[in-house]
């Protein structure tokens, strides 16, 4: 199953991916993540892209082609794939059409994450991470259980994004309203888009994903 989770930044796509890699078993193929990792590896392509990320802007189309391609590449073709923050761009899906066709793989889905932009401020400026394990957190929806020690691997250190500031975000917001959103109707009209409440608990987007899915298939 290869599926497409769309929605402004802070709509949950990372939350909800992150779930279904460990329900499914599915990789989670997040652009944002490929790129900082590069960013913080200090590779020529990081180095490149990194000024771009912290202005909120996108980076360019070849260069997230790029990394879809190689990734998908580096996957069993039986493993589903959960895209976050990709495609961006109609140029982009597109493009994951072809990489997709080439590797035998087809579109099951595209879901998008409703959200209301005025309440994205507050949890992408209120989100962290734990800088050992990755694990993510929010200053008011998602606290670690005991204060300031990560749930999953006991570290103390955690971190903010550079990007997760409010006038960074304004300007993610206005790329993904200008570039992003037109690509929604496409989808549409293939039959592939299914909308659901970005603004509900975690959980109950998580069940509405579910939902749309179906049930897990059963291992041989
Ligand atoms: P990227 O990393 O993709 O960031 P984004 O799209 O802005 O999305 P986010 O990661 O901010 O949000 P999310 O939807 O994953 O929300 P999350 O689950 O964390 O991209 C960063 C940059 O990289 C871009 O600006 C661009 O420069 C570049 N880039 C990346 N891909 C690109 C591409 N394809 N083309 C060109 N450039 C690209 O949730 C946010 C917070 O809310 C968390 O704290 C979470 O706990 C909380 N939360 C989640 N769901 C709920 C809920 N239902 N209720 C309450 N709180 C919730």
């Amino acid at each position: 199953m290869n599926i497409i989770l769309l929605g402004p930044p802070g709509a949950g796509k990372g939350t909800q991916a992150a779930r279904l890699v460990n329900e499914r078993g599915m990789a989670q193929l997040s652009t944002g993540d490929m790129l900082r990792a590069a960013r913080d590896a200090g590779t020529p392509m990081g180095l490149k892209v990194s000024a771009i990320m912290k202005a909120g802007e996108l980076v360019s189309d070849e260069i997230v082609d790029g990394l879809i391609g190689d990734k998908l590449d580096s996957m069993p073709v039986a493993q589903g794939a959960i895209f976050d923050g990709y495609p961006r761009t109609a140029a982009q899906a597109v493009s994951l059409d072809d990489l997709l066709a080439a590797r035998a793989r087809k579109l099951d889905a595209v879901i998008e994450l409703a959200v209301d932009e005025d309440a994205l401020v507050d949890r992408i400026t209120g989100r962290y991470t734990c800088a050992k394990c990755g694990a993510g957190y929010h200053d008011r929806y998602k606290l670690p259980k005991v204060s300031d020690v990560c749930d999953v691997c006991g570290s103390t250190e955690f971190s903010r994004r550079p990007d997760d500031n409010a006038e960074t975000v304004r300007t993610r917001m206005a790329e993904y309203r200008a570039k992003t959103a037109p690509i929604l109707p496409i989808y549409e009209a293939r039959g592939l888009l299914r909308k659901i409440d970005g603004m509900a608990d975690i959980g109950i987007v998580s069940a509405a994903i579910e939902a749309i899915l179906g049930p897990i298939p059963a291992k041989n």
